[in-house]
């Protein structure tokens, strides 16, 4: 499978059965498309659903683009965490921020009434766990807003194939949409892409991620972490990196990037993985017992069409040896991705397989303004909205997403795992997310010892929990 979405239709496996339903991701090529400009002015608005830390990043790097983008609304299902990130944007951006109190907007449905304050053409962003990602989308396409959604965008098979569709919903309506896969925006690692491209390290045949440290964000989980009064609902959206239908699991949330932009390098996704993992430590450092859907190691074996391999080792454990970089070993030479972390910088290759000075051919030079993914990912899509060019990461997005889902279920289901079985697999991980309230219960229950269902290797063979 071709990754390149610049890539003529005759390269490209476009057509992807889904269900019995053909999806022709190309096939709006030609059309004439409306033009979607804000109401009225070129200034662009911005509405902010999900205040977490990386929607209070998002709305700051959307407001430090051309033209000032001005925040006017906000919406979470936690008023702390919505006032939390008010406060911040509103000290460093002071009269780009202009959210007064009644279009601050707390409740599941905050995100309509947010999206109401904004005009065809502004942008909606969203940065919630993904399992509100498809209700949001769904919602902003109506409206005719442009989006910028955070990575990952699906965890199961239903939600990707309705996402595919709502990309080209977007497309054919000339909505601008962005995924939060910064990787694709680094400088470093489209020059890098390119060179590979062009066969500086000859026939790409392996490649390595590893993201190896210690317990991050809320992953892990015991149940004193559970607030007085709090809703077994709103508990498990609070630790969503906890449970595999909020956020696909840690396993995707942090391992996504690595598995996208090694994807990238070659070019293509693979078809199919197999894989190990297990949770060696059930309780903390202070003797509780963790609750939640993860395990504490994986490691993923991923093969493309060609035979070749990509190895993702991901591990959170406190005391084990920490690597967070990748790497991309062609016929004639090898690369180094990133350096440390998802994008850090400098990319580099070199001839053989060492990455020793003598034998490096190229290091980026990324133009000072140009070295952080993360706002660059913005700039693109605002340049994108001035320019009216056509700008679409969804089909991408949702293919990184069911390839990490696949790694993911492969070590959880301890089988081989295809990229067409977890895209077209019928489990429902989030059923009915559109209608939740702040009253609704959780679809997920704890067992009598407050325990989730988590995945059993070997006994739970085609669902993960
Ligand atoms: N691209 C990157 O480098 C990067 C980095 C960090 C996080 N992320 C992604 O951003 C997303 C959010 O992560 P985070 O670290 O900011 O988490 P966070 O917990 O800090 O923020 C998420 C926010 O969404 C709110 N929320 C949850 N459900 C909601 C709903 N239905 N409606 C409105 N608000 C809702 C939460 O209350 C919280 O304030 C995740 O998908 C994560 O993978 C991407």
């Amino acid at each position: 499978m071709n990754t390149d979405s610049s890539a003529p239709l005759s390269n490209r496996r476009d057509f992807l059965s889904t269900s019995g339903r053909i999806i022709a991701a190309g096939s709006l090529a030609g059309l004439v498309l409306p033009k979607v400009h804000a109401a009225g002015s070129d200034e662009i608005k911005l509405a902010l659903i999900g205040c977490g830390g990386r929607g209070t990043g998002a709305a700051g790097n959307a407001m430090v683009q051309s033209g000032a983008p001005k925040l006017v609304a906000m919406a979470d299902v936690f008023e702390s965490k919505l006032k939390g990130s008010y406060k911040t944007l509103k000290d460093k951006f002071d009269d780009q921020v202009d959210v007064p109190d009644d279009r601050k907007f707390i409740g599941f449905d905050g995100y309509k009434k947010a999206m109401d304050c904004l005009k065809k053409g502004d942008i909606a962003i969203f940065t919630t766990p993904l399992a509100f990602r498809w209700v949001h989308f769904t919602y902003a396409i109506e409206k005719g807003l442009h989006v910028f959604m955070e990575k990952p965008v699906t965890a199961d098979g239903p939600s990707s194939r309705r996402m595919l569709k709502l990309g080209e919903e977007a497309a054919a309506k000339n909505l601008k949409v962005a995924v939060g896969l910064n990787s694709r925006h680094s400088r470093a690692l489209q020059e890098l892409h390119q060179r590979v491209q062009d066969g500086e390290i000859g026939d790409v045949m392996l490649m390595r991620g590893y993201r190896m440290q210690p317990p991050i964000g809320s992953a892990f989980t015991v149940p004193s972490m559970r607030k007085e009064g709090q809703s077994e609902l709103l508990f498990q959206i609070s630790r969503f990196h906890s449970f595999i239908w909020a956020s696909g699991g840690g396993f995707s949330d942090f391992y996504i990037h690595h598995i996208d932009h090694l994807s990238w390098m070659k070019n293509a996704w693979p078809i199919k993985a197999q894989a190990l993992g297990g949770r060696h430590y059930k309780k903390s450092p202070e003797g509780e017992p963790y609750i939640d859907q993860n395990f504490d190691s994986y490691s993923v074996e991923y093969t493309f069409e060609d035979g070749a391999k990509l190895y993702m080792d991901g591990r959170c454990m406190i005391g084990a040896n920490s690597i967070y970089s990748s790497y991309v070993h062609g016929t004639k030479g090898m690369a180094i991705a990133s350096k440390s972390g998802d994008t850090g910088l400098p990319s580099s290759t070199y001839h053989g397989q060492n990455p020793t000075r003598d034998k490096m051919i190229w290091t980026s030079n990324v133009p000072p303004g140009e070295t952080e993914s993360h706002a660059n990912e913005w700039t693109d899509l605002i340049q994108a909205i001035h320019d009216d060019k056509p700008y679409n990461e969804i089909k991408n997005g949702v293919y990184a997403s069911v390839t990490t889902s696949m790694g993911r279920m492969a070590a959880h289901t301890a089988q081989e795992i295809t990229f067409d079985q977890m895209l077209n697999h019928e489990h429902v991980y989030a059923p009915d997310v559109d209608k939740l309230t702040l009253d609704s219960e959780a679809f997920l229950k704890p067992d009598a010892d407050g325990k989730y269902p988590v995945p059993e290797p070997g006994i739970k063979k085609d669902r993960e929990f």
